[in-house]
């Protein structure tokens, strides 16, 4: 299964990273993963850690380079270079903009080029307002061809009643749902 080619894209969700970059491990072991970034996530440093650290770990897991720009990304979809595409985390900013048809960053560009060849993409959504003002982004990304999501859940119904986080355990088998163009069920779990 080496062969299977995966894009990993990391947006400004960086309070999710220790998931992500623990699932990157592990799919960078046994399949061909290529690490992208948007502009945000390539040069924000947060309390979460440096920009240009995240950089050098991702190039280490992936043994590439990390795509960064429009330009680096736009050949996605022509040089058909990943079997599926996956944005994990997505932010609401970049589910907002892909729902929108909005593709001014290296991660919306690569989606954009990515379905232009009818091939898969999938979302790891992950932000405190998921369900409420993305709440219709997510609707109207559920509703596009070959846009699949990581099942998500409420990670803290009390404290933070509009978040959504995706379960980072089920993002190997959301992408390989993608990869047969199924949605891996059920969309939504019950709070962890
Ligand atoms: C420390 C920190 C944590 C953030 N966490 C999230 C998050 O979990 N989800 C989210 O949608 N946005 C989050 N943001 C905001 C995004 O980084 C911001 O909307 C940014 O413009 C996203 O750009 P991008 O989607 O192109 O990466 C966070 C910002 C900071 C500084």
């Amino acid at each position: 299964m080496k062969g299977l080619r995966i894009g990993l894209a990391l947006t400004g969700s960086y309070c999710t990273y220790d998931k992500a970059f623990a699932a990157l491990e592990a799919l960078a072991q046994k399949y061909d993963v290529t690490a992208l970034m948007s502009e945000n996530a390539y040069a924000t440093d947060t309390r979460f850690g440096q920009a240009a650290a995240f950089v050098k770990r991702l190039e280490e897991l992936t043994g590439k380079p990390v795509l960064h720009t429009v330009a680096q990304t736009e050949p996605v979809g022509p040089k058909e270079l990943f079997d599926v595409l996956a944005v994990a985390p997505c932010t609401g900013n970049t589910a907002a903009k892909l729902a929108a048809g909005i593709t001014d960053t290296a991660v919306t560009m690569a989606v954009k080029s990515q379905l232009r060849g009818g091939r898969p993409v999938v979302l790891a959504f992950g932000s405190n307002d998921g369900l409420a003002a993305s709440a219709k982004n997510i609707g109207e990304l559920l509703n596009r061809r070959d846009i699949y999501f990581v099942p998500m859940y409420q990670d803290d119904p009390v404290k933070k009643p509009r978040s959504l986080v995706s379960d980072y355990a089920l993002l190997e088998a959301a992408i390989l749902e993608a990869h047969a163009h199924r949605q891996l069920e059920p969309i939504f779990e019950c709070p962890k």
